[in-house]
């Protein structure tokens, strides 16, 4: 799950994946997530993160912010973009064609092909926070259907 600072929208994924996989029983699955830039490496997530997640049962408070970098290709068979600068900066650090196969915008999930992007709700308010949540707990869904089939 991969955002631009690691701290709102692709750690809120990670602890709704978690979450999600823990339910389905498919503990195998190894999710992780990480930021574009190097803003807030290190760093907790965001407070309206962790409350809203831990509004619907999720502890993510113990999550610390990394950087995406070219090894994660190597670690990961899917990597979920949040929104299309994601992406776009995902894809600059692809070393082939089995990379770039592994990257996809997460909302693609839910809306096939229509590269909707999860908003940044860094600089907005609380509600910015429950809209990701939505958006999120739908595409997940998808993902552990996809996943229970395979
Ligand atoms: P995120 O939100 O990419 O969902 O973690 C942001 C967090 C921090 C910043 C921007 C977006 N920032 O500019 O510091």
């Amino acid at each position: 799950m991969v955002c631009l600072g690691n701290i709102c929208r692709s750690p809120m994924a990670q602890g709704i994946l978690e979450s999600k996989l823990q339910e389905a029983g498919l503990s195998d699955v190894v999710v992780d997530s990480a930021g574009t830039s190097d803003y807030h490496i290190g760093d907790p997530p965001d407070r309206r993160a962790v409350q809203k997640s831990k509004e619907k049962g999720i502890d993510i408070s113990y999550y610390r912010g990394r950087q995406f970098g070219r090894e994660d290709f190597d670690e990961f068979d899917r990597i979920f973009a949040m929104d299309f600068s994601n992406y776009e900066n995902i894809l600059r650090l692809v070393r082939d064609k089995t990379d770039h196969q592994k990257v996809e915008m997460i909302l693609n999930l839910t809306n096939e092909g229509s590269n909707m992007s999860v908003p940044d709700p860094y600089y907005g308010g609380e509600e910015g926070f429950e809209n990701v949540y939505q958006l999120l707990d739908a595409a997940c869904d998808v993902l552990i259907d996809q996943l229970k089939s395979e």
